[in-house]
């Protein structure tokens, strides 16, 4: 038999990624040391009050069947989390929604908001779900370049009127994937005053919430007037606590929305294993001083980085977030041969910019996933690389 996919699934991009992993392996496989800077899977361990919940409630027998939802304390959790974090109030029963991953409900949101025909606009690049949830759902994407020069914010005023005519949502992510910009909250009321005059939902990503460098402000969306109106916003235990194997996250804001998102999912899953819910809520309510630490040893990875690219002449912009570098390459590469080049020849493995949009071309994403010994010798490998490169 011959299976034939849909014309949707064919779509689909996603594959670069598939990409840089089998070139990874096949380097491997001929004796290379590749230090693997390509996923954005966090090496740091979670705290061990997580690990310990966890265990706890795993070794109980009566944990083991269907949650179907969230617990109450989870929402409450997650209340407290932003009241402290963000100062913004949410109510538990109905502005919060539990989310197998923050991916889940991103992976489902074109399905639960959009017909065929209804435009979404995305960002141009953006984290690759984003787009995809759309084509899923057979809606049509309009993309919104960030560019440098507008600090990689959209431009709102360039969209034609008929596409605003048909837009039905927009999503937007700060501090962001690829691109760890931030947005000032100046911004925030400008999305709100669009969504409300054009009524457009907006839906933020913040699952960078807690990787924020060099002291700048944490904008909650949520926190800026109207928000909860107009928009929903994602956060995630993976980056912030570490704990991305153990899938759990959440969705607040706008009740109204994430009612329809509760019962969308209520189709396809049944909830998250009771002790990943009671260890995200020890997480939640915990006295986050593992943040601040955290937030130093990745501020130091990238410095250290950086440094190390200087030395190599690739001077690269400092992330003032995320656990990424967003790198422009030197002049006259393109993206994957580049970074398919560094895989091959210097067993460093980036993912090519082009993986996250059109604009992404002429970048690659370098994942801060490694101690800092192994991000110098990155660097210095790089380094010769690019040397031999210009003998
Ligand atoms: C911007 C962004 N949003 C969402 C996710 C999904 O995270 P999770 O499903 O683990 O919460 C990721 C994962 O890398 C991400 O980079």
């Amino acid at each position: 038999m011959k299976i034939v996919v849909s014309n949707k699934i064919q779509k689909m991009t996603g594959s670069i990624f598939q990409e840089v992993a089998n070139r990874k392996r096949e380097a491997q496989k001929r004796g290379i040391d590749v230090i693997d800077l390509s996923v954005g899977s966090p090496d740091f361990p979670p705290p061990s009050f997580v690990t310990e919940t966890l265990a706890k409630y795993a070794a109980d027998p009566t944990k083991y069947g269907y949650t179907l939802t969230g617990i109450p304390e989870f929402n409450e959790a997650v209340c407290y989390f932003y009241k402290n974090r963000y100062s913004v109030n949410l109510d538990p029963s109905s502005e919060v929604l539990q989310l197998m991953g923050s991916q889940d409900g991103l992976a489902h949101l074109a399905t639960a908001f959009v017909n065929p025909g209804e435009v979404v606009l995305v960002p141009d690049p953006s984290y690759p779900i984003y787009e995809q949830n759309v084509t899923l759902a057979g809606g049509s994407v309009y993309p919104m370049p960030l560019l440098k020069e507008n600090r990689f914010l959209p431009q709102f005023d360039d969209i034609p009127e008929d596409i605003l005519q048909k837009t039905k949502m927009m999503i937007i992510s700060y501090p962001g994937n690829p691109v760890t910009a931030l947005a000032d909250k100046e911004f925030f009321e400008k999305v709100v005053r669009f969504a409300k005059l054009h009524n457009i939902l907006v839906v933020h990503d913040f699952a960078y919430s807690e990787l924020i460098f060099d002291g700048n402000p944490q904008i909650s969306f949520m926190s800026v007037p109207g928000a909860k109106e107009v928009g929903i916003e994602f956060n995630s235990l993976s980056k912030t606590f570490n704990m991305a194997g153990s899938r759990i996250g959440y969705v607040v804001g706008n009740s109204e929305a994430l009612a329809v998102l509760g019962t969308l999912k209520g189709l396809i899953d049944y909830g998250v294993f009771y002790p990943i819910q009671k260890a995200a809520i020890a997480a939640l309510t915990s006295d986050y001083s593992l943040l601040k630490k955290q937030v130093q040893e990745y501020e130091h990875r990238r410095d250290t980085l950086l440094a190390g690219l200087s030395k190599a002449g690739w001077h690269v912009a400092k992330s003032p977030a995320t656990m990424f570098v967003w790198a422009k390459i030197p002049n006259g590469w393109k993206s994957r041969k580049f970074a398919f080049e560094l895989i091959d020849r210097a067993g460093v493995a980036v993912v090519p910019g082009d993986a996250f949009g059109k604009l992404g071309e002429g970048y690659v994403r370098i994942a801060l996933v490694q101690p800092a010994g192994r991000l110098r010798e990155a660097a210095e490998r790089i380094r010769q690389f690019l040397c031999l490169k210009k003998e």
